[in-house]
């Protein structure tokens, strides 16, 4: 069940995620569910600003993040590791054994996708933030991955990668092809979701995860089947609802 909320700016849209996420990491040995790309980067910053003038603490709070691309080191300046570092977990008191983002390095892949999805395998996500693709995805989960999906090795779509490329000196080659991902299934555990999306390169995939049919060519649209979705967005993000 979604409840939608359109606001004017990206501030605004990151201070109306921000009230749902207060309420979750009030309680203290909460378990959040965290993303990374540009939309969570304003909700991040209100949840360090609480911190330095609430206090609130992250000392008993676990994370779990859900996707890391492959075949970059987790050093490099562009991996999901590094982003939640310098977005977030460095600036708040969490543990760092405390924060978990799955691996994309090594021989075998499969292995740590295994291991990611036993690191969860007794956990429930209070609240679970989440962007979403242009083409629809969530997490990396592209269009044609089975809604029963765990973690598992997702091949980045074209769209994807030109999509991320901005992040890569605007060069589509410097932008893995693969990352590793939770899965549908995994998501869909937990108890409360936060989708942020802005932007009108967004409105179509913010329209099929809403009203379209459920169907894997939009990964969005399993979400109509969870209980409980805060979709925050702002007026081009919320322009063909
Ligand atoms: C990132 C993730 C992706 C992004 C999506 C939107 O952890 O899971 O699904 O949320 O690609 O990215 P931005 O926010 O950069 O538009």
């Amino acid at each position: 069940m979604f409840n939608v909320i359109v606001r004017d700016t990206y501030d605004e849209v990151s201070s109306e995620a921000f009230k749902v996420m207060k309420e979750v990491v009030r309680k203290k040995n909460a378990v959040l569910g965290l993303a990374t790309g540009s939309s969570p980067i304003g909700l991040y910053k209100k949840m360090i600003a609480d911190h330095h003038s609430e206090g609130t603490s992250y000392k008993e709070i676990r994370t779990w993040n859900l996707d890391e691309y492959t075949g970059i080191p987790h050093t490099h300046d562009q991996s999901y590791y590094t982003f939640m570092h310098e977005n977030l977990f460095n600036h708040i008191d969490i543990p760092e054994e405390n924060t978990h983002v799955p691996c994309g390095e090594g021989d075998d892949l499969e292995q740590n996708c295994r291991d990611y999805e036993k690191s969860m395998e007794d956990v429930i996500v209070d609240i679970q933030v989440l962007g979403i693709g242009s083409d629809g995805h969530i997490a990396f989960n592209e269009p044609g991955t089975p809604f029963d999906s765990l973690t598992h090795i997702m091949d980045l779509t074209e769209q994807t990668r030109q999509d991320n490329a901005r992040f890569f000196d605007n060069d589509i080659d410097q932008v893995p092809t693969h990352a590793i991902t939770m899965g549908l299934a995994s998501i869909m555990r937990a108890r409360k979701i936060v989708l942020i999306a802005t932007g009108a390169n967004k409105a179509d995939a913010v329209y099929g995860m809403i009203h379209g049919p459920i169907t894997t060519d939009c990964p969005a649209s399993i979400l109509q089947a969870h209980p409980d979705v805060t979709v925050v967005l702002d007026p081009a993000a919320a322009a063909k609802l």
